[in-house]
């Protein structure tokens, strides 16, 4: 698969350590999965803000803004959504090598693909959480009208509906995005974060 021959790895003298130091506090990937509505994004980009509003460095990578341009060449088969997430992983990772917070909001379906991307960085890099929300509460929210269509046949190989979706066995975090408040799902997850040491900081005073 690795098609890159006579490719010697170059290290930078400007560590990963070394921008931790400075920007006090550890890079990571927050990696939210959940179905289609389940709320992921809504959690991430709220969680960034309190992170912002902490003096983190941080970063959003949502599956609809990157399926416009680095996988804007991907559908939603199984071998499309596998190469999806494997990139994703990829490009997580270099954010978190770059000192980076970084929230992804991807469905990513498959337990074997979010657990490569665990595999491919250190324990504690990597904190999986759960966007726990039935399928029927996603169906009538149905921000995007997707459900309505997907019912109707208009759209094939659907998240929930005629394609799978695999819930994390041991997630560092369930958050229940279909039934509690946004507030409460944010706090659990900055929690996680401080009691995982990636950062400890209250909000900077405006
Ligand atoms: S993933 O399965 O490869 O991880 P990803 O998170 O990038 O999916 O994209 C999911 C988004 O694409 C959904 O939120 C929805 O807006 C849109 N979408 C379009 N078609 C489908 C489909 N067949 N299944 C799921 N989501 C779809």
């Amino acid at each position: 698969m690795n098609s890159s021959s006579n490719i010697v790895w170059h290290n930078a003298t400007v560590t990963r350590q070394r921008r931790e130091l400075q920007n006090g506090h550890r890079g990571a990937i927050i990696w939210f999965t959940g179905l289609s509505g389940a709320g992921k994004s809504t959690l991430a980009h709220a969680v960034e803000e309190a992170l912002h509003q902490r003096g983190c460095h941080t970063f959003v990578l949502d599956g609809d803004n990157v399926r416009h341009g680095l996988c804007g060449d991907l559908g939603f088969s199984a071998e499309a959504r596998v190469e999806n997430i494997r990139r994703v992983g990829e490009m997580a990772k270099l954010f978190m090598e770059a000192g980076v917070i970084v929230l992804t909001a991807f469905i990513s379906p498959y337990r074997a693909d979010r657990d490569r991307v665990r595999a491919m960085v250190k324990p504690g890099d990597f904190i999986e959480v759960f966007c726990d929300s039935p399928i029927e509460v996603c169906e009538t929210r149905d921000v995007k009208g997707l459900y309505k269509k997907a019912r109707a046949g208009q759209i094939s190989e659907f998240t929930g509906i005629s394609s799978p979706y695999e819930a994390p066995q041991s997630p560092e975090l369930v958050v229940m995005t279909g039934a509690a408040e946004l507030e409460v799902c944010v706090q659990q997850v900055i929690g996680k974060m401080t009691e995982s040491g990636v950062m400890d900081r209250p909000p900077l005073k405006p």
